[in-house]
């Protein structure tokens, strides 16, 4: 089965509680003016306040230039530069931390700087893959690449290689953090096309009003369309994004407001997949009886956002989640506003980024810190092929390493040839960090000192060819070819073998032979012949016996998996039942039991799958168990469980989703699984998450969607108690064509279902925000929704009587111990309230409830910052403890 991802977008207004802590100074940048002299010079750039620094803290090759004084017109870091007229590859070397996000961006200006008058070309590589080819249109003009790239080790490399006769060169280097929750994708890294903004002239915006020193060009603005802008700040703080304070308060509208508004953007490559990030604000002031909604169309026909409200003067961004193309590279967007709206459509900023593919895998981080270590602890750092990644890619491997390259993990190094390479001093125990290691020469060196035991423990290496013994010549001829006992017990059991070498490498060094070679003559023989059995004996398993993991079976998900066409990926979700058996492990562990079947816990491709099995008994006839796949295969939102397989094969009906960890809201609400009580803060973060979910339903997806069983038992929690709502659309009617299919019973759970909708049976999106607000008061108060032995047995009634008595805190769940911020109690309860109020017109909608709801969790994130800051010492209490396990990355 082919399923179409069209163009769906994502909304996120979620606060972030990390941002409280968000650098405000270019403490964390790194900038490079390179070939800048001495290694210690800094300087500041005056119009930009950036602090430049010399590069030679981060490369040990290359020469300084400076280009000639008439191009020096730009800004400094462009006059000086550091070329690599020796070597293919050169590298920039960062210590770094793995998993952060960087924006990184290379400059480059020849200005004839070596006198040739001829523009160089060559390639920029990050790791081990490539970034860009550099191509400069003048002698005198800058280019610049930027690029958002998130780490995979605690290091990075910027490289330069040589692709022809000319020298590559650079002239600044500049790294910029990125909040890792931003510009998130499923794979590569993002080639910066444009940013842009919507002020009616220059000049474009840099560092200090952007945080992150992205710049933002002001957009061409047409014929059609007018920048508006206001003096009123606009909320920047509750958006990740960190949108400038100078970008939000302007945005472009269509001039004539019954049109809509239009922007083309395109790529410069046509076949790239491509990221578009939106950023919305109302920047007008509204009437009461106003609004401006709008929708949102990809390339004429694919609705990325049907209705669309700008919250008032707050950003808010809409996103890809996944990557989109055009067939001919270029992308028309188009903002028109909806029937019932008074105002016309409106944004604020845009960019568009190209996907970088990462198809080379970095060597295992160990691996190259220890060669990184060797390489500095016999001075080898002029070695010219020891640049980059050591194994990647096999055109670059550094001289005199090999590697395996297995299909899914990260290479490792299989043997290491260190031959006459003036190695001085002991054998350093890094070599003991190759644990791959199969063969090890380190033959024809000046090596002293003992022959090290950690040999013994090295499981792979099979080999030490060539070992000359360690010798002290210039003090006592005080060699010692003690072999250590370990060691020795591996060469008995024919597990390793080391062959020693007497050839010293200089003459004047030559030991009188006797010393060494009498006692140990008789046994090297025999080693020798066996080294040789070896050596042959691996060179074949090499080419013949080296076993890939299994193929994957066919038919399971695949996420690398994209077609050739760029508009349309193809991810085939099917798989056959005794895949499912096996995915399972025969059905061994069931992790629940529902109105459809069993569920169980699997694991395709290395990961963990929720498996629910639909039981026979199921009222699901089979055209709808299909439809349902098809639509919800196609609905991606990061507060949705994701359907990742499903199974259709014969009677036996399955839908795979992605796991949980940690189980449902309902489970932590009632105590059942033990752990701490979920603080206040956790749940306005799980109450926000989850009606962003609900809200994409109803606004985001085309055709909208009711989910018509929203409860705590339907909101799932990952391991980093991120919340995702489940069940979606299974089993549930939901318009198709137009109509509402009505099932003749009513569906939903007692004491979740809207009475409005039990009593008509005509449904609609209220109906869910109806069970939503149920949702809210269980997380408030952690009562259970029925109970005949309470005062007022519906959770709603009872909720209202306790109000009616006056204080809020006999409604919230006790076990909170009064920590939770009381303007914010006051207003959920309210909002929890008019989503079960028995009108379903007076109900608000779920784009209403998910600003309420990141209004909370801000006053809630502000009251903790508070009163973090006035007692440090009050902080290290029981529920505080306990809430940094629970805040999604925090740090
Ligand atoms: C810059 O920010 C960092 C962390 O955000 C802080 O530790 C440092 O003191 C700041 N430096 C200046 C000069 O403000
Ligand atoms: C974000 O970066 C931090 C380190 O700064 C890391 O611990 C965390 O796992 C990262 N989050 C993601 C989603 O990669
Ligand atoms: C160099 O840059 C200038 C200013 O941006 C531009 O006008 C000119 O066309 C560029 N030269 C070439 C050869 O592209
Ligand atoms: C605005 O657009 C409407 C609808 O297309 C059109 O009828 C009207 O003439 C336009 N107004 C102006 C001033 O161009
Ligand atoms: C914006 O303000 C107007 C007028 O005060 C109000 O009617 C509307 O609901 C607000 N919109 C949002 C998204 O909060
Ligand atoms: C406009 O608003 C009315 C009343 O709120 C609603 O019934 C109708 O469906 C809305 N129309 C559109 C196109 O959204
Ligand atoms: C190491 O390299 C040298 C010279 O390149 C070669 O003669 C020797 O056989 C190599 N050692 C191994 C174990 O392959
Ligand atoms: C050789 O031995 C002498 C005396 O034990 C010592 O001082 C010297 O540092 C040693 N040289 C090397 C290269 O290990
Ligand atoms: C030689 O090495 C062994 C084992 O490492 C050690 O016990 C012995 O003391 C060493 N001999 C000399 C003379 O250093």
């Amino acid at each position: 089965m082919k399923f179409f991802h069209g163009f769906l977008l994502l909304l996120i207004t979620a606060y972030d509680i990390l941002e409280l802590v968000q650098a405000q100074n270019q403490s964390e940048f790194i900038s490079l003016a390179c070939g800048l002299v001495p290694e210690h010079a800094t300087y500041t750039e005056k119009s930009t306040n950036i602090i430049y620094t010399s590069d030679a803290n981060y490369i040990d090759t290359g020469l300084v230039g400076r280009i000639r004084d008439e191009y020096k017109v730009l800004q400094q870091q462009t006059w000086t530069l550091r070329s690599f007229p020796e070597g293919t590859r050169n590298c920039y070397n960062f210590n770094l931390i793995a998993k952060r996000k960087y924006l990184i961006s290379g400059s480059f200006l020849y200005g004839n700087y070596d006198g040739r008058n001829k523009i160089p070309i060559f390639d920029l590589h990050i790791g081990p893959n490539k970034w860009t080819s550099v191509i400069l249109d003048a002698v005198g003009n800058a280019s610049v690449y930027e690029v958002i790239h998130a780490l995979t080790q605690d290091r990075l490399q910027v490289c330069l290689v040589k692709t022809g006769e000319t020298t590559p060169f650079i002239s600044s280097l500049e790294l910029r953090p990125l909040d890792n929750e931003t510009y998130v994708t499923e794979s590569g890294s993002l080639i910066t096309v444009s940013r842009f903004f919507f002020a009616p002239t220059p000049p474009m915006i840099r560092y200090d009003e952007d945080i992150h020193d992205r710049g933002w060009n002001p957009y061409l603005l047409d014929e059609q369309m007018v920048s508006i802008s206001t003096d009123i700040l606009v909320d920047t703080e509750d958006n990740f994004y960190d949108v400038p304070q100078l970008v939000a308060m302007t945005a472009a509208v269509p001039r004539n407001a019954s049109q809509p508004l239009t922007l083309y953007l395109s790529l410069d490559e046509t076949t790239a997949e491509a990221y578009i990030y939106m950023h919305f604000a109302e920047i007008q002031k509204l009437g009461a009886n106003e609004n401006r909604e709008f929708s949102i169309t990809f390339n004429d026909d694919q609705v990325g956002y049907a209705k669309f409200r700008p919250p008032n003067f707050t950003i808010t961004t809409l996103f890809t989640p996944e990557a989109i193309s055009s067939l001919d590279g270029n992308f028309k967007l188009t903002f028109a506003m909806t029937g019932n709206s008074t105002h016309p459509p409106l944004i604020n900023a845009v960019e568009i980024y190209r996907v970088l593919e990462l198809p080379e895998p970095e060597t295992d981080q160990d691996e190259v810190s220890a060669m990184v270590n060797i390489k500095r602890s016999y001075e080898l750092e002029k070695k010219v092929s020891w640049q980059g990644d050591p194994c990647a890619p096999k055109a670059f491997r550094w001289e005199g390493l090999n590697c395996n390259y297995p299909k899914y993990e990260p290479q490792g190094i299989i043997s290491l040839n260190l031959t006459e390479n003036k190695l001085t001093g002991s054998i350093t125990p890094e070599f003991a960090k190759l644990t791959q290691l199969v063969e090890l020469d380190l033959s024809k060196n000046d090596l002293s000192g003992d022959i090290p035991a950690f040999f013994a423990d090295m499981k792979s290496l099979k080999l030490i060819l060539s070992f000359l013994i360690c010798r002290n010549l210039s003090g006592n001829p005080n060699l010692n070819s003690t072999i250590p006992n370990s060691l020795q017990k591996r060469l008995t059991s024919n597990s390793l073998t080391l062959i020693l070498s007497e050839t010293p490498l200089k003459e004047s060094k030559k030991v009188p032979v006797s010393a060494i070679a009498a006692p140990v003559a008789g046994m090297f023989a025999l080693v020798v012949v066996l080294a040789i059995f070896f050596v042959i004996r691996k060179k074949k398993s090499y080419s013949t016996a080296a076993p890939g993991p299994p193929s994957v079976t066919t038919g399971t998900v695949q996420s690398e998996t994209r077609s050739s066409n760029p508009t349309i990926i193809t991810k085939d979700l099917r798989v056959t039942y005794p895949e499912v058996l096996k995915m399972t492990n025969n059905f061994q562990r069931v992790l629940g039991k529902g109105g459809f079947g069993t569920v169980y816990h699997g694991n395709l491709d290395d990961a963990q799958v929720a498996v629910k099995m639909l039981s026979h008994s199921s009222a699901q006839g089979y055209k709808e168990f299909n439809a349902e796949v098809e639509l919800l295969s196609r609905v991606h939102h990061r507060h949705l469980v994701r359907l990742v397989g499903y199974c259709d094969d014969g009677d036996n009906l399955a839908l795979i989703y992605e796991y949980m960890a940690n189980g449902d809201l309902k489970e932590h609400m009632s105590g059942k699984r033990g752990g701490n009580v979920l603080t206040w803060e956790n749940r306005m973060q799980i109450a926000v998450e989850a009606a962003q979910g609900l809200e994409y339903l109803h606004n985001g997806c085309q055709p909208p969607m009711v989910h018509r069983d929203v409860k705590t038992t339907n909101i799932l929690l990952n391991e980093r108690y991120g919340a995702k709502l489940a069940d979606f659309g299974l089993s549930r009617s939901f318009p198709i064509d137009g109509a509402y299919h009505v099932s003749t019973a009513v569906a939903g759970t007692p004491g979740y279902l809207d009475p409005e909708y039990h009593r008509t049976n005509s449904l609609s999106e209220k109906s869910d925000v109806y069970s939503f607000g149920i949702v809210l008061l269980e997380i408030i108060t952690n009562q259970p929704v029925i109970d005949k032995t309470r005062e007022r047995t519906h959770i709603n009634e009872w909720a209202v009587l306790m109000l009616t008595k006056g204080d809020i805190r006999n409604l919230i769940d006790p076990k909170l111990m009064g920590d939770y911020d009381t303007t914010g109690a006051w207003k959920i309860v309210e909002l929890a309230l008019a989503c079960v109020n028995p009108s379903s017109n007076r109900r608000p909608t779920m784009a209403h409830v998910v600003i309420e709801l990141n209004e909370c969790v801000a006053l809630e994130n502000a009251r903790r910052q508070g009163s973090e800051e006035m007692s440090a010492r009050s902080s290290v209490n029981f529920s505080l403890s306990s809430a940094s396990e629970f805040i999604p990355g925090a740090r």
